[in-house]
């Protein structure tokens, strides 16, 4: 491998010119900030294949000095000037090629190239690197990556160059990405190679900061402070799963952020302030109503009242969150997430929406709920009958389209679709700053007419009054 002094004041220029080599040459980089560092350099190991250097850095006459110590020390190393030379210089290179603008960092990979006796084109041809786009917000979570890590410049039409930005293994903390969020950045990017492996280094760390912070964490913790990391962790993982479908990580990582989501809901006190937290959340609106959803469901379930016909199994809980953490992640998989956002409020969806959607996305949107079911049972880790619930979300007993046949559903079906009512009811008045309307009437007037809804309505409106009577 070829090894190369690299010396420029630009720190554009000199990542551009080290990425290029590196990358089309497979050279070794050594970076060196002056000529008297270089020469240092140059002492230990004479046999360095070229010298890559600025005309002039500062008040030093960089390149003059390497040129004279080469000549005097009659080294083989090669030069690529770049910028202009004092008179009577440029023909004192011996081994070398001079590039007349100090910036032209592509002129300098040329003529480095050239050197080398390698024409760039082929090289990039047969072996350009492909690049992969991780969204920033996965390294909210991580202190290090397992992968160099880039950042993408646009050079042109269609051309990008790639800058190599967090090596493998270095730490880093959240200033450190927030930084280049503020920036405009919304995707850094690793080798298509490294996926696998950061894909693993990411779930695992998610999990492991949600024990710390969750699962582990005392419970008097104050969940304000639990749930920002919930919340981001839910988006994660749920973007996850779209991406890599169900693998070994993404299992477990969906399934520690349920419990966590479960583990939440037991510290709370008081239900209407944890839900104006959550709503204030700069999260997805997935996860609002998710949390929100559970939340409202477990408050029912703990009257164990044997009148609702709800099973009394200590499993109940976790279906209830395996349900909500799935039944609308294949709205994912429909247009941009903001859309997806939107489809996934509609209750029984709006004509004038649907007519708007193109018709695959609307087959897709209708069939949503049996698409979450057949996918949920491909989840080893998903309580026994949680697809039923997903299956049977929006009242259809088939998960075809949206229905009102609740005297159909499995009880624990017919609690979610509550719970989820309530929760989408509480996220749009919360969108519109309305408080004045308690959300339970807009429940009793919803599913009025269907007395297997209105014995658990009733139930909803106990546990609120019995919550709020111990608060
Ligand atoms: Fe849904």
């Amino acid at each position: 491998m070829a090894q190369i002094l690299l010396i420029h004041s630009n720190a554009n220029v000199r990542d551009l010119i080290a990425l290029n080599l590196s990358t089309y040459l497979t050279a070794h980089i050594i970076p060196r900030a002056t000529a008297e560092e270089a020469i240092a350099l140059l002492e230990i190991l004479p046999n360095i294949d070229m010298v890559v250097t600025e005309g002039k850095i500062e008040k030093e006459e960089t390149a003059q000095l390497l040129i004279e110590y080469i000549n005097t020390h009659a080294l083989n190393t090669e030069l690529v000037v770049m910028g202009p030379l004092e008179k009577g210089i440029a023909q004192k290179i011996k081994n070398g090629l001079l590039v007349a603008d100090p910036l032209n960092w592509e002129g300098a990979v040329d003529a480095a190239s050239k050197i080398f006796g390698v024409t760039l084109e082929n090289l990039k041809k047969k072996i350009a690197p492909v690049y992969i786009p991780i969204a920033s917000d996965y390294f909210h979570a991580l202190h290090s990556s397992p992968c160099d890590v880039f950042i993408r410049i646009k050079q042109g039409e269609g051309q990008y160059q790639y800058l190599k930005r967090i090596h493998r293994d270095d730490a880093f903390e959240l200033k450190d990405i927030k930084r280049y969020e503020s920036q405009g950045l919304q995707y850094f990017f690793i080798l298509k190679d490294d996926r696998d492996a950061f894909a693993t280094f990411v779930s695992n760390a998610l999990v492991m900061r949600l024990e710390k912070e969750i699962l582990e964490a005392g419970i008097n913790r104050d969940p304000a402070e639990q749930l920002p990391v919930l919340g981001e962790s839910y988006d994660l993982a749920l973007r996850s799963i779209m991406e890599q479908g169900l693998n070994v990580s993404t299992i477990q990582l969906a399934d520690t952020v349920i419990q966590s989501m479960i583990s939440t809901t037991d510290r709370s006190k008081v239900l209407g302030p944890l839900f104006r937290q959550i709503i204030g959340l700069s999260t997805g609106r997935l996860f609002k109503k998710g949390q929100i959803t559970l939340m409202v469901a477990l408050e029912v379930l703990k009257q164990k009242n044997p009148a609702l016909g709800l099973p009394a199994r200590d499993d109940s809980a976790a279906k209830m969150a395996y349900a909500a953490f799935f039944a609308d992640l294949r709205i994912l998989d429909l247009g941009d997430s903001a859309q997806a956002e939107e489809l996934a409020m509609l209750d029984s969806p709006e004509l004038k929406i649907l007519a708007a959607l193109d018709d695959e996305v609307k087959i897709k949107f209708i069939n949503h709920a049996l698409d979450a079911a057949l996918f949920i049972r491909k989840n080893p880790e998903a309580p026994l009958d949680v697809d039923i619930i997903v299956k049977q979300h929006h009242g259809s007993s088939n998960g075809s389209g949206f229905k009102t046949e609740y005297a159909q559903l499995a009880p624990l079906s017919r609690l979610f679709i509550l719970a989820e009512a309530f929760a989408r009811q509480f996220i749009h008045y919360s969108e519109q700053g309305r408080t004045d309307r308690p959300i339970i009437l807009d429940m009793q007037a919803r599913f009025a007419g269907h007395p297997t809804m209105e014995v658990l309505v009733k139930a909803l409106q106990e546990s609120l009054k019995q919550r709020e009577a111990r608060a």
